[in-house]
């Protein structure tokens, strides 16, 4: 019994040369190693026996985990973590510890290349000082960001003004260079002027300026500014209000590639989150051209529109609607969780031929960016999902709690991560942001 089993076992894969290596210890122990080896020959057999596909057919990196959907398609009745869109946490079979990169699709290698790490870079305990707005500017090698307007740890709301902070990646890369684990590199707080209020979408340099999109607080108005990302960080806003109407609470901005137009989102969390008034307009999309002063609705027919982006090419634009979170109000899972996508316009601009492009499987997706290759990658409830053009979950940077926004850096992707950030050295790059 005791040979046959040891004989099974050294067929099976290098369990003899393990066995010789640790020889010292296992001689007092020989029954156990025994026993150990049955177990995993047996859990082999049965690996191999029941699914074909378990072991994939390219290399998967160090600290990386293939998920193959075709193992989970069914789990069975007797399954005991099924989810819904109030469980903490994600979609995580294999149970390893994040963070950490999920594979659903072979192709997501192209996207983190063969060698990527997680690590963290920025924590704070207690306050939400990461949430969203990042914007990189490379001739600074710094990145902005703002913290949480109204949320939870966000120590801000109809009273408080939230913050808008940078992180320098040349001292990110200096203290990664200098251990293998992770680090704690120091956040500089900006002094803004009391213009801006609660900040919570960002994009540029534009003109070389950050362009913030305010949510605003209380009976401050929500607004378009741009503010100097050097000392002293003056402001200048350019649009406040709707033809004498103030908006809800802005969310997101982008520019469309090869213009200075921007648009932008507007749904209700202002209002949901209490922090400003109920709101008086549709939670819609807006255009707005700062040459003429002409702004516009593009896109409506949203729960909440919250993340935008483009293609390269500024055919196609990309809006989430988050309408399933209704801040402090709760959640209803039969609404949205969805990324729509449009064609632009050619003349007017305005979004046409709206469709899905992916329904995120945890949380909400959030802020949105695209890479070069025109993959999609959103903040979701468990960290950063990433579709390829068709639509196709292809993996995640998967943290297992709420990830709002990411941006890309010549470090890598830094992920916005509420009390902590997140630096992923992926080989892929995002789309130019830059408008001169
Ligand atoms: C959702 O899942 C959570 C955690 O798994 C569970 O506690 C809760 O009862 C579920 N809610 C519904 C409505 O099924
Ligand atoms: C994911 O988060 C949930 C909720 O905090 C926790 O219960 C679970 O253990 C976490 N999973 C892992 C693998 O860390
Ligand atoms: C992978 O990353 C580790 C740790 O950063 C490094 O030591 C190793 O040289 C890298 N390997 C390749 C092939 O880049
Ligand atoms: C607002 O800020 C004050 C002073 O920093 C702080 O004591 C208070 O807790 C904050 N309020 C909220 C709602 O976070
Ligand atoms: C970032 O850090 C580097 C290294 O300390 C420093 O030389 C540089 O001036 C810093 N950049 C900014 C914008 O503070
Ligand atoms: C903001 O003001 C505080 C207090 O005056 C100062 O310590 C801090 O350095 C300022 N932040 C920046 C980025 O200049
Ligand atoms: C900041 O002030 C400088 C000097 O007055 C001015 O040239 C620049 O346009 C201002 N920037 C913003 C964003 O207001
Ligand atoms: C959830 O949303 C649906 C669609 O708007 C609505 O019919 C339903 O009443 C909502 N459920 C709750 C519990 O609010």
């Amino acid at each position: 019994m005791q040979n046959k089993s040891r004989d099974i076992a050294k067929s099976v894969s290098g369990l003899d040369s393990v066995s010789t290596q640790k020889q010292d210890p296992f001689l007092t122990s020989y029954p156990a190693m025994v026993a150990a080896a049955l177990v995993l020959t047996v859990a082999f057999v049965a690996a191999l026996s029941t699914n074909a596909q378990s072991s994939p057919d390219f290399t998967v990196p160090p600290g990386a985990v293939y998920v193959n959907p075709l193992e989970y398609n069914v789990v069975g009745a007797e399954y005991t973590q099924w989810r819904n869109s109030s469980s903490v946490g994600g979609f995580n079979p294999t149970n390893t510890t994040p963070p950490f990169i999920q594979i659903f699709d072979p192709s997501f290698l192209e996207v983190t290349g063969s060698n990527a790490t997680i690590r963290l870079i920025a924590s704070h305990p207690g306050f939400a000082f990461a949430h969203e707005a990042p914007i990189y500017v490379p001739d600074l090698n710094v990145v902005f960001f703002s913290s949480n307007g109204g949320g939870t740890l966000g120590y801000s709301g109809w009273y408080n003004n939230s913050v808008v902070g940078m992180i320098n990646m040349t001292e990110v890369d200096m203290a990664l260079a200098s251990t293998a684990g992770d680090v704690n590199v120091q956040v500089q707080t900006l002094n803004l002027s009391d213009t801006v209020q609660m900040v919570n979408g960002g994009t540029g340099p534009y003109k070389g300026n950050l362009l913030f999109a305010t949510s605003g607080r209380a009976l401050l108005p929500p607004s378009i500014v741009v503010v100097n990302p050097s000392s002293p960080y003056n402001t200048t806003v350019l649009l406040d209000n709707f033809y004498g109407r103030q908006f809800n609470s802005l969310n997101d901005i982008k520019v469309l590639p090869g213009t200075d137009i921007m648009f932008f989102t507007d749904p209700a969390y202002g209002w949901l989150n209490s922090f400003r008034p109920e709101p008086m307009l549709p939670s819609q999309v807006y255009r707005f051209d700062p040459a003429t002063g002409q702004v516009r609705a593009v896109a409506d027919q949203f729960v909440q529109p919250n993340g935008i982006a483009f293609t390269s090419d500024g055919a196609t634009a990309f809006v989430t609607d988050t309408g399933m979170n209704s801040g402090k109000a709760g959640v209803n899972q039969t609404l949205p969780a969805t990324i729509y996508q449009f064609d632009v316009d050619p003349v007017t601009q305005s979004f046409k031929n709206r469709r899905v492009f992916a329904y995120a499987d945890s949380g909400i997706p959030d802020g949105i960016q695209l890479d070069m290759k025109g993959n999609v990658y959103s903040g979701c409830g468990d960290g950063i999902q990433v579709w390829n053009p068709d639509g196709t979950l292809i993996g995640k940077l998967f943290l297992n709690s709420t990830t709002a926004e990411m941006i890309f850096t010549k470090s890598g992707l830094v992920i916005l991560h509420e009390e902590t950030i997140h630096l992923a050295n992926i080989q892929a790059q995002g789309i130019d942001l830059i408008t001169y």
